[in-house]
């Protein structure tokens, strides 16, 4: 069986004190420790507060992105080992921000999941397709494509335990999500994909669907055979969303 996942994106929101209430909150509504595993993702500089606030809760930390090199002069970046340093656990990769706003290729996803996993973090490895290309039919192109370039070259070694995380661009903080039937026919294809390299890791691989997720969304999300919890943005900013999500996912 896979242990179902809730991850909140926290994106680029968030203060001390917001951080303080917000994992408050959380703990707060958490105290049945239900089988779902539940991360937090602040923004870098929060991380430190977060991990100490989640001591004794249960929820995991990690990190939004991370540098593709080990250390060095990479102005701006945070390495894997800098993360582990501070506790997290998890760290984003290839989000579609990251990709379509900062130019992220599915090479650099592909070295970046390459080497959390080789430095013991657990990579949430994002795919998904644009309005456009769902719109031209390309929806299992493009997906397959993100997906052999993380195969390529991060291997399959990597799984079961890296996440996949199927966000389709034009569900993410638009308010449309893709129906319960459209997610699960990529996650089956995602499934497929990686069964034809290793049937057992296959089986065994979370694979978390994200964009627009809320409490009313997410019980129908979840129940369908490929799809193990969730990435979310908006919904991951308010305890009780967040909450009613992870209680979605227990069910
Ligand atoms: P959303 O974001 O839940 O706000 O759509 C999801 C994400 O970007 O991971």
């Amino acid at each position: 069986m896979r242990t179902p996942l809730v991850a909140g994106n926290w994106k680029m929101n968030g203060s001390r004190t917001m951080a303080d209430t917000l994992m408050a909150g959380i703990a707060a509504g958490l105290t049945d420790r239900p089988n779902v595993d539940v991360v937090v993702c602040p923004p870098f500089v929060l991380v430190p507060q977060c991990r100490e606030q989640a001591n004794g809760t249960g929820i995991s930390v990690g990190g939004q992105n991370l540098g593709s090199q080990e250390s060095g002069a990479f102005t701006g970046e945070v390495a894997a080992d800098m993360l582990l340093d501070f506790g997290c656990e998890y760290v984003i990769v290839g989000h579609s921000e990251r990709r379509t706003l900062y130019g992220e290729t599915d090479e650099v996803v592909a070295a970046k999941a390459r080497v959390a996993s080789e430095k013991g973090l657990v990579p949430i490895i994002c795919i998904g397709e644009t309005l456009e290309e769902r719109e031209g039919g390309n929806t299992e192109v493009v997906v397959t494509r993100q997906l052999s370039a993380i195969l390529e070259i991060a291997g399959t070694a990597i799984f079961p335990q890296a996440l996949i995380a199927y966000e389709p661009v034009w569900a993410i903080g638009t308010g449309l999500t893709a129906s319960d039937a459209q997610a699960q026919e990529v996650h089956a294809l995602v499934r497929e994909q990686l069964a034809a390299q290793d049937a057992q890791a296959a089986l065994a691989t979370r694979i978390l669907y994200g964009g627009s997720v809320k409490p009313d969304n997410a019980a129908g999300l979840f129940a369908q055979a490929d799809i193990d919890g969730g990435l979310i943005g908006g919904a991951s900013l308010k305890a009780q969303d967040f909450l009613g999500i992870i209680g979605a996912a227990r069910s």
